[in-house]
């Protein structure tokens, strides 16, 4: 069986908690997209752990987790993580397998990444500065370096060369320090020693997982309307974060495969970065679900933009991937709010849409039309069955559950894992 978990909106959903508890269940955790801009949160008792490239069920001995190939993978950054979580007593030896074939990220992607966004000063994307978008365009221009390629020194050092020689000449017209190729190659071939134990053929060991009837559970990282091509483009991540994705990351040939697709929807909506957001409240409400949601990046500390549950991006993210079920993410945030509004539609020169516009220049112009519903004033970060919620909490998840046609099949009320109540 494979599951996949994928987020509904623009990432920050809650990926990370669902896939940790889900992992209990699994016997592979697999990324298959995006790199060290994911921030995915655990929390484990009064233990907190931000996972960026190690899979978020690495806390669950036994599962093995797998950084597929469609992975733009940092080693510095890897490394660093690994070295956090054995700090922490979380042993990682035999259970994590890094794809041979994921791209590297190198130091003048990151570069590169911050001297794009300067470039582009007012429009610019608000990237995590991490080089996933320059790495992603080296792997789609045939320039990239791939992490099977560290293990090969002279390929890997005229690849550098190569790479490194052009990108200099950029830098230096723009007077920004070269790089040195020596000074990265024995970097990277100091990360190339640490890491040779874990890599693999991963599409391989997934394939013949299937066959031996292993549960799988895929996790994504951004959301779907970060997407390369269905997302608020430019104003995206430089992969197919959503389903499109799964197949071209893993190598796992989805036809005729049993998927289950859990759509992991927070109960209003938040963005990290530039771009449209049609619900984006910059007022007071957006300051307090901010506040009381601890909406602050897990990768880059920024703080998230804020605003009331958006169905017509739920909606177009659900048909994106297929959604078989929600889980529904802080539903607690929204406690103690007299009421609670959710964008049903937008209006667009005086028409009706349900459905997300394709166009971005349309999309700007949009002005969300709310239902109100009411809100409750308990607390609900300690219940454990669905029936025990007060009747507005469970109104606003039939409501939404209607809207979407989706079931709602888990909700979320708190960071913790045993924090999720499962609805029949
Ligand atoms: P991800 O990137 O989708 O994994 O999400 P993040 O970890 O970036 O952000 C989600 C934040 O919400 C983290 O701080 C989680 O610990 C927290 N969280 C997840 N689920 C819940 C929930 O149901 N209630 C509350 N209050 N916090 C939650
Ligand atoms: P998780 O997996 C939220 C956003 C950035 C920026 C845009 C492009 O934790 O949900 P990039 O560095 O990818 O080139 O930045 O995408 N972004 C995320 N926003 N959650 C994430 O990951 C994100 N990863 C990238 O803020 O707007
Ligand atoms: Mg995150």
């Amino acid at each position: 069986m494979i599951k996949f978990i994928v987020g509904l909106q623009w990432g920050d959903e809650g990926k990370g908690k669902i896939v940790d508890y889900l992992s209990a269940l699994s016997d592979f955790v697999v990324r298959y997209q995006g790199g060290g801009n994911a921030g995915h949160t655990v929390v484990k008792g009064n233990k907190k752990f931000v996972l960026h490239l190690v899979p978020s069920g690495i806390l669950h001995r036994g599962v093995k987790c797998v950084i597929g190939n469609g992975v733009v993978f940092d080693p510095a950054q890897f490394i660093k993580e690994v070295k956090g979580l054995k700090s922490r007593h979380i042993n990682i030896a035999r259970n994590i397998y890094i794809s041979g074939q994921a791209h590297l990220v190198m130091p003048y992607h990151k570069v590169m990444d911050q001297l794009s966004e300067r470039h582009l000063g007012k429009r610019k994307i608000g990237t995590t500065g991490l080089g996933i978008g320059p790495c992603y365009s080296d792997k789609y221009a045939r320039t990239g370096i791939r992490v099977n390629d560290l293990f090969n020194k002279p390929l890997f050092y005229q690849r550098l060369k190569e790479n490194l020689n052009l990108k200099n000449k950029f830098f230096q017209a723009l007077k920004i320090k070269p790089l040195s190729i020596s000074k990265v190659y024995s970097e990277y071939l100091s990360y190339a020693r640490l890491i040779r134990p874990f890599v693999t053929d991963t599409r391989r060991l997934l394939i013949d997982a299937i066959k031996s009837n292993r549960n799988i559970l895929i996790e994504g990282a951004q959301g779907t309307m970060l997407d390369i091509d269905f997302g608020t483009y430019p104003f995206v991540t430089s992969s197919n974060s959503s389903l499109a994705g799964v197949s071209s990351g893993t190598g796992i040939p989805l036809a005729n495969k049993r998927i289950e697709v859990i759509g992991i929807l927070k109960a209003y909506t938040t963005r990290v970065g530039e771009g449209p957001f049609p619900a984006e409240n910059t007022g007071t409400l957006g300051d307090v679900l901010r506040t009381l949601g601890g909406e602050f990046g897990a990768t880059t500390g920024r703080p998230r933009r804020c605003g009331w549950l958006d169905l017509v991006v739920a909606r177009t993210a659900i048909e994106l991937n297929a959604v078989s079920c929600i889980a529904m993410t802080k539903l607690d945030v929204l406690s103690h709010l007299a009421f609670l509004k959710v964008a049903v539609a937008y209006k667009y020169k005086g028409k009706l849409l349900t459905h997300f516009p394709a166009d971005i220049s349309v999309l700007e112009q949009c002005q969300p039309v709310y239902e109100t519903l009411q809100g409750w004033p308990e607390d609900i970060s300690g219940i454990k069955k669905y029936r025990d919620l007060p009747e507005n909490a469970r109104k606003y998840v039939t409501f939404i559950e209607n809207k979407l046609a989706v079931p709602i099949k888990m909700v979320s009320v708190g960071a913790e894992e045993k924090q999720v109540i499962h609805k029949k």
